[in-house]
């Protein structure tokens, strides 16, 4: 039996999606759009050592006591397997875990691509995006490279590259205002806000007009208008959480003061938009050209643990075999 070895990278949505429509099968509710990144990195080994007696996760070095969000995907290559050996799952991100960065999107993609390997399942590209949408509804979009448009038509899920990275080479800047595992999953979010907050059925119909502005833009490479939409989105997405019982507030004051800040470089015509996700980070999309003086200026921010420059690059891919 072949061990093998898989890396992904977290995507960042532009367009995001919040709320599943299926829970067992885990589907979100609405289509979404993102961009792969080319840093921040998790690795996923899967092995078959002689005396193991069951299937293992150790992640970032620990024994973690059940599979929990991978269970599903494992099952599902397990089934198809003719392999019928437990394995061993070794992963680990080189970034904050749960914190708000997409590990869950770049461990599954990872997790997935490594296992269908080990398991020799040959899934085709279709099979392998809905298997990682068993573990996380945004991991299936790290399976793909630059922007990448996840289409979600009732339960058909379809994900593919619109533009490669290199199409449209823009620059992501990661402020990370706190390195705390999130207090709500995004999971659990989900529900809360699918269940109490008065405009979530807003949010859900008016959504696919924000992916097709967002589709043009990109098409058009028209930074002005994708940022505009991106940003809107983004804080309908952060109106929905906050209107939810209880309300879910992902904030920090420094994610507040980074927000501050693209908006100030905004009025002085630097081509920048910021997008937050499920936790308190800020990811500043910009146009290579001004990213020096963007970090420059967010590195003179108090409050800011740390500051990732990335560029779009590839989606998840078997390193070692
Ligand atoms: O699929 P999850 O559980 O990683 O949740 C993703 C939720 C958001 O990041 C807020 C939105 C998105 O589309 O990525």
């Amino acid at each position: 039996m072949k061990s093998s070895t898989a890396i992904a990278h977290p995507n960042f949505a532009l367009i995001k999606y919040w709320g599943k429509s299926n829970i067992s099968g885990n589907i979100p509710a609405m289509s979404s759009l993102a961009i792969t990144l080319n840093t921040m990195t998790s690795e996923t080994t899967v092995s078959f050592p002689n005396n193991l007696e069951q299937d293992t996760w150790i992640l970032n070095g620990v024994e973690q006591t059940s599979l929990g969000q991978i269970q599903s995907p494992c099952d599902y290559l397990k089934k198809i397997s003719l392999i019928n050996q437990p394995y061993l799952i070794e992963s680990t991100n080189n970034f904050p875990t749960a914190a708000g960065l997409a590990s869950s999107a770049s461990g599954i993609a990872s997790l997935v691509t490594a296992l269908d390997s080990a398991l020799e399942t040959k899934l085709s590209s279709q099979q392998m995006v809905e298997v990682a949408i068993l573990g996380s509804g945004s991991a299936a979009r790290s399976l793909f490279s630059g922007f990448v448009h996840l289409e979600v038509i009732e339960d058909n899920l379809k994900c593919a590259t619109i533009l490669e990275a290199d199409e449209w080479p823009l620059n992501v800047i990661v402020c990370v205002t706190s390195t705390n595992r999130k207090t709500i999953s995004s999971r659990q979010g989900m529900e809360i806000s699918k269940t109490t907050s008065p405009i979530y059925k807003d949010w859900v119909n008016n959504h696919q007009e924000d992916i097709k502005l967002a589709i043009q833009a990109i098409e058009a490479k028209n930074f002005h208008q994708l940022g505009k939409i991106a940003e809107q989105n983004c804080l309908k997405m952060h109106k929905v959480m906050k209107t939810s019982q209880p309300p879910i507030d992902y904030w920090n004051p420094a994610t507040y003061a980074c927000v501050k800040n693209v908006k100030d470089m905004q009025k002085k015509g630097i081509p920048v938009f910021f997008t937050i996700d499920a936790g308190p980070q800020v990811k500043i999309i910009c146009e290579p050209d001004v990213s020096k003086d963007v970090m420059s200026v967010m590195e003179n921010l108090p409050g800011l643990k740390s500051i990732i420059k990335s560029n779009l690059g590839r989606g998840a891919r078997i390193i070692h075999e």
